[in-house]
């Protein structure tokens, strides 16, 4: 450990996709980065022991749980990291903070409204920070549009066009998993993907009013089953049961700013395996991101010569940009992972400094916000005002 590094002692709840995403993010963080906190992974918790002593092993956890009441409470933890099914969010999350642990909890923040609420209202009483994992902030390449817009490259923003596509339950066999059912995820495709296109309007072109949306669920009946990793799941040659959630989503947003938003999220959109972009058109220019290319970002400047214009491709790799300098030298990309380092980078360097970084659980009580009024919408077929 480097001189002045203090310990910040992890459990993590859950061990599956996010699992390890975040896991790999712990280990890899001080090897890039001169943090001021270096993690250690104290404990893994998980219902089926078999399955969490092969996750401890392999993540690299000092030890596995198969309750996560027993590690609330111990005093060797720091920060409790909660990477299950969105359900568990507000019960484990309120347990940690109350127990004077900081909170780290996978998006969205919780299942309704209210449980966000009581969420945020758990880690301010308690004086923890948190952070809600919206992760594709920490894209050096997202980072970077941000710093454009900033600057004012892009002048007054007009349009806000965000899709997030994917296809893995295209497949009307793929199984009945916590994803599709409303009493675990809360809603479908709109919290598990469109909550992230919200998370990115937010940060990049600020808050929304208003929204009008449509929902529809193509396939109302699938074999019972359950996640088997990443986005692979297993199911019941026999039993089925029904889909609670949307499938698809699309929704009309007003922007405080004035910006006119478009957003459209779906689990049917053949062909596209995680196509989270985003398009903004301002007065003076426009930028394109797109998650499948994810260290490049387009830029057109509208006073470029004439005959000249149109977008220019950048490769966010250079020293200049956000983040990529502690990695490779430019044109040596990086991927998917390293989002989630630059997500706790940041948070631990607000507990080393004691104050609250971004996205963290306000940030997740403006998100669940907007996802209830999108689907009010849906059901009542009207405007609703975000409040
Ligand atoms: N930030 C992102 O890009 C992103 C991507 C995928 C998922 N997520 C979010 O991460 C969370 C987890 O999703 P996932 O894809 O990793 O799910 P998953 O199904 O792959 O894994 C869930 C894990 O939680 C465990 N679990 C379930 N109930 C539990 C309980 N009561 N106690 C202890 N462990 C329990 C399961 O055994 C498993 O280890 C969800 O909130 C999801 O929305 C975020």
């Amino acid at each position: 450990m480097g001189v002045n590094q203090k310990k910040i002692r992890v459990a993590m709840i859950g061990y599956q996709f996010m699992g390890k995403a975040h896991s790999h993010a712990y280990r890899d963080l001080p090897f890039y980065f001169d943090v001021p906190l270096k993690p250690e992974l104290k404990v893994v918790v998980g219902r089926n022991e078999e399955g969490v002593k092969e996750a401890q092993e392999k993540m690299g956890f000092e030890s596995y749980e198969t309750d996560w009441r027993k590690v609330i409470e111990r005093d060797d933890i720091d920060v409790v990291d909660i990477v299950t099914p969105n359900h568990t969010h507000a019960e484990i999350a309120i347990a940690a903070a109350e127990a004077g642990k900081h909170v780290i909890t996978e998006k969205p923040l919780a299942l309704t409204v209210e449980d966000a609420k009581r969420m945020h209202a758990a880690v301010e009483k308690n004086g923890v920070k948190h952070l809600t994992c919206y992760n594709y902030r920490y894209v050096p390449a997202v980072q970077f549009a941000k710093k454009l817009i900033m600057e004012g490259k892009i002048g007054k923003i007009y349009h806000f066009r965000a899709n997030y596509l994917q296809d893995f339950i295209v497949d009307p066999n793929f199984p009945l998993v916590w994803r599709l059912k409303k009493d675990v995820s809360g809603s479908g495709a709109l919290g598990d993907i469109g909550a992230h296109s919200i998370d990115l309007a937010r940060f990049l072109v600020g808050e929304i009013t208003e929204v009008t949306s449509m929902m529809q669920t193509f396939i109302k009946e699938r074999p019972i089953g359950e996640m088997t990793s990443g986005l692979s799941a297993k199911g019941s040659a026999t039993e089925k049961g029904e889909v609670t959630v949307d499938d698809a989503v699309a929704f009309l947003a007003r922007f405080e700013s004035g910006t006119f938003g478009t957003f459209e999220a779906t689990r049917f959109a053949t062909g596209n395996r995680n196509k989270n972009k985003f398009e903004i058109n301002g007065e003076k220019g426009a930028i394109r991101w797109d998650m499948e290319n994810m260290n490049n970002i387009e830029v057109y400047f509208h006073d470029d010569p004439e005959g000249l214009q149109g977008f220019r491709l950048i490769n966010c790799t250079e020293e200049i940009h956000p983040y990529t300098g502690a990695y490779w030298p430019a044109g040596h990309i990086i991927g998917y992972e390293h989002t989630f380092i630059h997500l706790i980078d940041e948070f631990f360097r607000g507990i080393a400094g004691d104050k609250q970084t971004s996205p963290n659980f306000d940030d997740g009580v403006k998100n669940q916000i907007i996802l209830d009024a999108v689907e009010k919408s849906a059901n009542e077929k009207r405007w609703i005002e975000i409040k």
